[in-house]
């Protein structure tokens, strides 16, 4: 028999808001009574903790995630005319970090089994437009960042870590957030690390970048109303940075249970059809998604949905294939791997909210299939 479960949503996030009411309903009172509602003191508050968190020397709030990359390349000198190396199997937003300062992503396919960018063919991308390899904790995993490092020292190119989906993932033990120039983190709500609006971030150890990006997130400026570059207004907002900095004291119990969700799937389900993605030794995953393929995947989710169980799709189109890109000329059987992914990914419930019950049933569910 099934376990009676009514609904197992892919992502519920009211239950982790009433885990916090309390704190979030009273520092947001102590935020508008202070006025401090952009950047300020609460902004601040977070950037040292979060800093102190991913063990870098810097961090800095912004407005969301897609800022964040944008911010960083700004900072490396990248412009028109410059190549972005970036997966072929991200959210398109990694691409949008190249795109918007007018640089050109370059994609690259993905490895088979991690499902994260393939440190062997991006040497086969590069060109003497190249700048930057912007690298990508794909579903909370960090992908293989000595390789790939190895890869930008060897042509003389910068690596970037877009973390959006990776908040205290471990490379080879340590925190991700400072193995790059700079990373660059969403805390988007649904992440594992989200704010109750917009909001992203950026990590770095170099304090050129940093005071860069302090100045380019605020007009230009470094003193007010006296503007050194054209800058953006992309700070965060103090409500943000307030809420975060409570959350940020809670991410690792939730990131426990994550993994704690994902260990249940991996030895739980037992369907052969299934394949999870491949975890290197080097890599601790915080399971921001916990992605599967299947053969069919409309058969596998209508069968899902019919169960009671609704899981999510990360992500249906690879980016060198959406229409945004359609100028840049790529072919379906460019990026296999990555395609392959596209069409047979399903994202199972993640969350660190789900029950026992609710995990034991989608197990269940699944290897019934
Ligand atoms: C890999 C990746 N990069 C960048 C972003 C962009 O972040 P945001 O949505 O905060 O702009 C996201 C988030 O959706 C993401 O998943």
């Amino acid at each position: 028999m099934l376990a009676a479960v009514h609904k197992v949503p892919f992502l519920d996030l009211k239950k982790q808001y009433h885990q916090i009411r309390d704190e979030v309903l009273k520092v947001t009172e102590e935020v508008f009574e202070s006025n401090a509602f952009s950047g300020g003191p609460y902004v601040e508050k977070f950037e040292k903790n979060f800093a102190d968190y991913c063990g870098t020397s810097y961090a800095m709030g912004v407005n969301n995630g897609t800022t964040a990359l944008q911010l960083a390349m700004l900072a490396l000198g990248v412009g028109p005319g410059d190549e972005i190396i970036v997966p072929a199997n991200t959210f398109i937003a990694t691409a949008w970090g190249a795109s918007h300062v007018g640089a050109t992503p370059v994609f690259v396919d993905c490895d088979p089994d991690t499902w994260e960018i393939d440190p062997a063919r991006i040497e086969e991308r590069i060109t003497d437009r190249t700048k930057v390899i912007a690298g990508v904790h794909l579903y909370g995993q960090p992908f293989d960042v000595a390789a790939v490092k190895a890869v930008a020292d060897k042509n003389g190119l910068f690596m970037v870590e877009d973390a959006a989906q990776a908040h205290g993932a471990r490379y080879n033990g340590t925190r991700i957030g400072g193995f790059g120039e700079m990373a660059c983190f969403s805390f988007y709500p649904g992440k594992n690390l989200g704010a109750y609006g917009e909001a992203g971030g950026l990590t770095t150890n170099n304090k050129a970048y940093y005071d860069h990006i302090q100045s380019l997130r605020n007009h230009g400026c470094q003193v007010r109303y006296y503007h050194d570059e054209i800058g953006y207004n992309m700070r965060m907002d103090g409500l943000q940075g307030a809420i975060l900095d409570i959350k940020l004291r809670y991410i690792d119990g939730w990131n426990a249970r994550r993994q704690q969700i994902a260990r249940m799937y991996q030895q739980g389900i037992t369907h052969t059809g299934v394949k999870m993605q491949r975890q290197p030794d080097f890599a601790e995953s915080v399971y921001h998604l916990f992605v599967v393929t299947v053969e069919d995947r409309e058969d596998f989710m209508k069968y899902l949905n019919d169960n009671n169980v609704f899981p999510g799709l990360h992500y249906p189109v690879p980016c060198h294939l959406q229409k945004a890109y359609a100028h840049l000329n790529y072919q379906r059987g460019d990026f296999p791997n990555a395609e392959y992914l596209a069409d047979h990914c399903v994202s199972l419930p993640m969350f660190a909210e789900l029950s026992d019950d609710e995990v034991n049933y989608v197990i269940e569910v699944i290897n019934r299939y």
